[in-house]
């Protein structure tokens, strides 16, 4: 088990009482690109995950290792200074040390060691569990006591320091997530609240499509959010109690259709019908109406294909190819887009033939091997030796 090697390896090479933290990765039902714009999101923690052995050490550095895939360790001063390093993880870190020192939280010397089985890129936020998980660790070490709205403040803050202009989606997911349920997140005022998504007789598939677009996404994903305050700073010239496409009505967005780069408007469509999938989805679940989740799935995903432009042809074959077999019920494409995952409705009596027919069309047509798990949604974050 990765926990256990994690924590031997902290053992063997630090010292013998380390906190141990697990950091789920998330999964979302559906609303994609609405967090920023301020509307609803259904995502999951999962039982995926980075793991934390983590202990201070009596002096001015803040030790982190990695060992299971590459070997590598960041050493970083309490300022968050550091020798150059390859990783591409240590950038999460720094930005967390240096974010946690603008905020005057007093750091001290600490070493972590960190391994995990989210795969990354693929759409499942293996970032936000890395910067929630670090300052949560980070936090309890030190007796910091921040909570967990300002540990999803801090993550956000260091991806926008990375570059990428992000929601707060994924960290709410890894930082509220619960056993069982799907966190409806109104992203307007963080309010949340739990939704089964027991559906009798079906099973949630996830398809790693492993497309990993990661450098795109970063300018992609900017360029869509910019999109969106296009639209929105056009409405306010008329009116000015609109703050986000959230306050944007379908009618409102058609009065300045005309003044409007085409593609803005076509994006920002996508986003205010997204908000109403994933009300349209809560419903749906409420109901046990399968057919209805599986088609606001699909529903979701073409318009996220043709309308705001995030998919990439591999994708779409996945989407497609699932869609032709039997007992599949919906699927989508998950995350900031450009490849990772699709999440899939599939009834539990057709999963196995389902999946090995999925995963032999796309081999065929892409030459990439496609990898599926089960969807297992387990709680946020937390310590394990509490
Ligand atoms: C990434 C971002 C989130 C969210 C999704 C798309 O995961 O980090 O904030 O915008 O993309 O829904």
């Amino acid at each position: 088990m990765i926990k256990d090697k994690v924590v031997t390896y902290f053992k063997e090479n630090y010292s013998q009482n380390p906190l141990i933290i697990k950091a789920p990765g998330r999964v979302n039902i559906i609303g994609e690109h609405t967090d920023y714009n301020l509307g609803f999101v259904l995502p999951a923690s999962i039982e995926k995950a980075i793991y934390f052995a983590a202990q201070t050490n009596n002096t001015d550095t803040i030790n982190i290792e990695a060992f299971l895939t590459f070997k590598e360790k960041v050493s970083f001063d309490l300022k968050g200074q550091n020798e150059d390093f390859s990783a591409f993880w240590g950038k999460y870190f720094k930005a967390i040390i240096q974010i946690l020192n603008e905020k005057n939280y007093t750091l001290k010397g600490i070493d972590c060691v960190f391994g995990g089985d989210i795969p990354i890129g693929s759409g499942l936020s293996s970032s936000a569990a890395l910067c929630c998980g670090f300052t949560y660790a980070v936090s309890n070490l030190l007796g910091l006591d921040i909570s967990r709205t300002e540990i999803a403040l801090i993550a956000q803050a260091a991806e926008h320091k990375i570059g990428l202009n992000c929601g707060l989606m994924d960290q709410y997911a890894v930082l509220f997530g619960k056993k069982g349920n799907a966190l409806f997140l109104d992203c307007k005022d963080l309010q949340h609240k739990y939704v089964p998504i027991n559906l009798d007789g079906y099973s949630w598939l996830l398809i790693n499509s492993n497309v990993k677009h990661e450098l795109a996404v970063g300018n992609e994903y900017n360029d869509r959010r910019n999109s969106c305050e296009a639209i929105v700073n056009k409405i306010k010239e008329s009116n000015d109690t609109v703050a986000s496409l959230r306050d944007v009505s379908k009618e409102a967005l058609e009065k300045v259709k005309d003044f409007v780069d085409p593609v803005d408007y076509k994006r920002s469509i996508y986003i205010i019908m997204e908000n109403k999938r994933v009300e349209r989805m809560i419903t749906a679940l409420g109901d046990g109406n399968a057919s209805e989740v599986g088609k606001i799935l699909l529903e979701g995903h073409r318009s996220m294909s043709q309308d705001f432009e995030i998919s990439t042809s591999e994708i779409d074959y996945l989407v497609n190819v699932s869609q032709e077999q039997d007992g599949v019920l919906g699927s989508r494409m998950m995350g900031g887009g450009f490849g990772g995952c699709t999440i899939n409705l599939i009834k539990t009596e057709h999963l196995e033939s389902a999946q090995s027919a999925i995963e032999t069309a796309y081999k065929k047509e892409t030459g990439i091997e496609a990898e599926c798990f089960h969807l297992e949604i387990d709680d946020s974050v937390k310590i394990l030796n509490a």
